[in-house]
């Protein structure tokens, strides 16, 4: 356990953006962040915010609270089935490295997801999705804290009430519970996912023969690299927005207009349509303001190239939802946690 005063924010956020916290405190067990809420100073000390690998946040200000970091470790199969291998991580352990570790040891299911940044604390919560999965078809339980009343709870996937980067987590629950925790159910036999983007055709320039869960995350980190920018290079939290639902109707009016239109199914009523499109049709696509931007490859990303302020890349992003709106009539939602 340590707790630090008055501590710049910087390396801990992916973005890269300067802004200071007045505690921040790590814990690597549960008895540790008691010990840590335990502590007089900080049961008058609000707010109070988890933080994991700070990969999904924009901070447009100093933080007058306290940052809990959570660094609970730990991998190991803890059950298993017929079908499946029950697999749990510690909250702060690397995604990725859980992903390996994984396909390393020929568990099938989360494959799709390799290269995501973050931990696996945020994975329920933010109900993290790439190429053709997410979280909720790979998760069986989590555990989590809650600050207040103090005891430990554990979550099935019901309880979640997952949806496309949604959970109670991020909304009925904001800021209650910490993640202590999360048990994946993975599987023995293979099923290949490799419908989505463009996964077939990165395996068949990699000279893929034979099908496995190893070439599919080689493929997805192939993907990932080339059009996504490293936050250790250049400032970001990945997709900025979420992809809008447009009702049919709008849909079908805009199509008429574009004929061009990317668009996927989701449901009778609404087709989600890539908010990147909708960006780079405005022109905001390789876009620079000071050291703010819009990525060159990928247009839902964006960037700090520097020294750019949180309220800097905040004021592009209201910028960019305005145009979308105006241009197009859709109301883009942020999906960066912004702070
Ligand atoms: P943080 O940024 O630290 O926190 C995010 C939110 O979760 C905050 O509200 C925080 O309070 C909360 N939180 C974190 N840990 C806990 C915990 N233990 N208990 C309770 N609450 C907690 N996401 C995708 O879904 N798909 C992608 O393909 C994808 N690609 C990305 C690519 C890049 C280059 C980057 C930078 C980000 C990408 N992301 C993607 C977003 C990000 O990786 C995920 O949202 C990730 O799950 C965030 O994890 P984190 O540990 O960094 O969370
Ligand atoms: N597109 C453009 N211009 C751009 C970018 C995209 O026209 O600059 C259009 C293209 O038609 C392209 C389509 O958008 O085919 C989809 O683009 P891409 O495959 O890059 O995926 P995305 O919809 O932009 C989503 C997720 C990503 C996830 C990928 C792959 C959201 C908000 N984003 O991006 O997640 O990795 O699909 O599954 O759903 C994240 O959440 O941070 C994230 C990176």
């Amino acid at each position: 356990m340590q707790i630090r005063e008055n501590i710049s924010l910087q390396p801990y956020n992916s973005f890269g953006i300067y802004a200071m916290a007045k505690y921040l405190a790590t814990f690597k067990t549960v008895a540790e962040l008691e010990e840590i809420l335990g502590n007089p100073k900080f049961k008058i000390q609000n707010p109070k915010f988890i933080l994991g690998g700070g990969s999904n946040i924009l901070l447009t200000q100093d933080f007058d609270g306290l940052v809990l970091k959570n660094e609970i470790g730990g991998i190991e199969v803890v059950n298993e089935d017929a079908e499946h291998i029950y697999v749990k991580a510690g909250a702060g352990e690397n995604w990725h490295n859980l992903v390996m570790y994984c396909v390393e040891n020929g568990f099938a299911g989360m494959e799709n997801l390799s290269l995501i940044p973050g931990n696996v604390g945020a994975s329920p919560m933010q109900n993290i999705g790439a190429y053709g999965v997410e979280v909720k078809d790979i998760f069986h339980e989590a555990e989590a804290y809650h600050l207040k009343d103090k005891h430990t709870r554990k979550f099935t996937v019901n309880d979640c009430e997952f949806g496309y980067r949604e959970s109670v987590f991020k909304h009925k629950y904001k800021g209650e519970f910490v993640i202590i925790s999360v048990t994946y159910r993975l599987h023995k036999k293979h099923v290949f996912n490799t419908s989505y983007g463009a996964i077939q055709q990165e395996l068949e320039k990699m000279g893929v023969t034979e099908l496995s869960i190893k070439a599919i995350s080689r493929a997805v980190i192939n993907i990932r690299s080339s059009k996504l920018p490293d936050p250790r290079v250049i400032g970001n939290a990945g997709s900025f927005f979420k992809n809008p639902q447009v009702d049919k109707k709008l849909f079908e009016q805009l199509q008429s207009q574009h004929p061009n239109i990317p668009h996927f199914p989701f449901d009778s009523m609404h087709v989600k349509v890539p908010a990147g499109w909708l960006i780079e049709q405005c022109g905001w696509k390789g876009y620079r303001k000071g050291d703010a931007g819009c990525y060159s490859k990928q247009a839902l990303v964006l960037v700090n190239y520097g020294n750019a302020s949180g309220s800097e890349i905040y004021n592009l992003s209201e910028e960019i939802l305005q145009s979308v709106k105006n241009k197009f009539g859709i109301e883009l939602e942020r999906e960066v946690n912004i702070i």
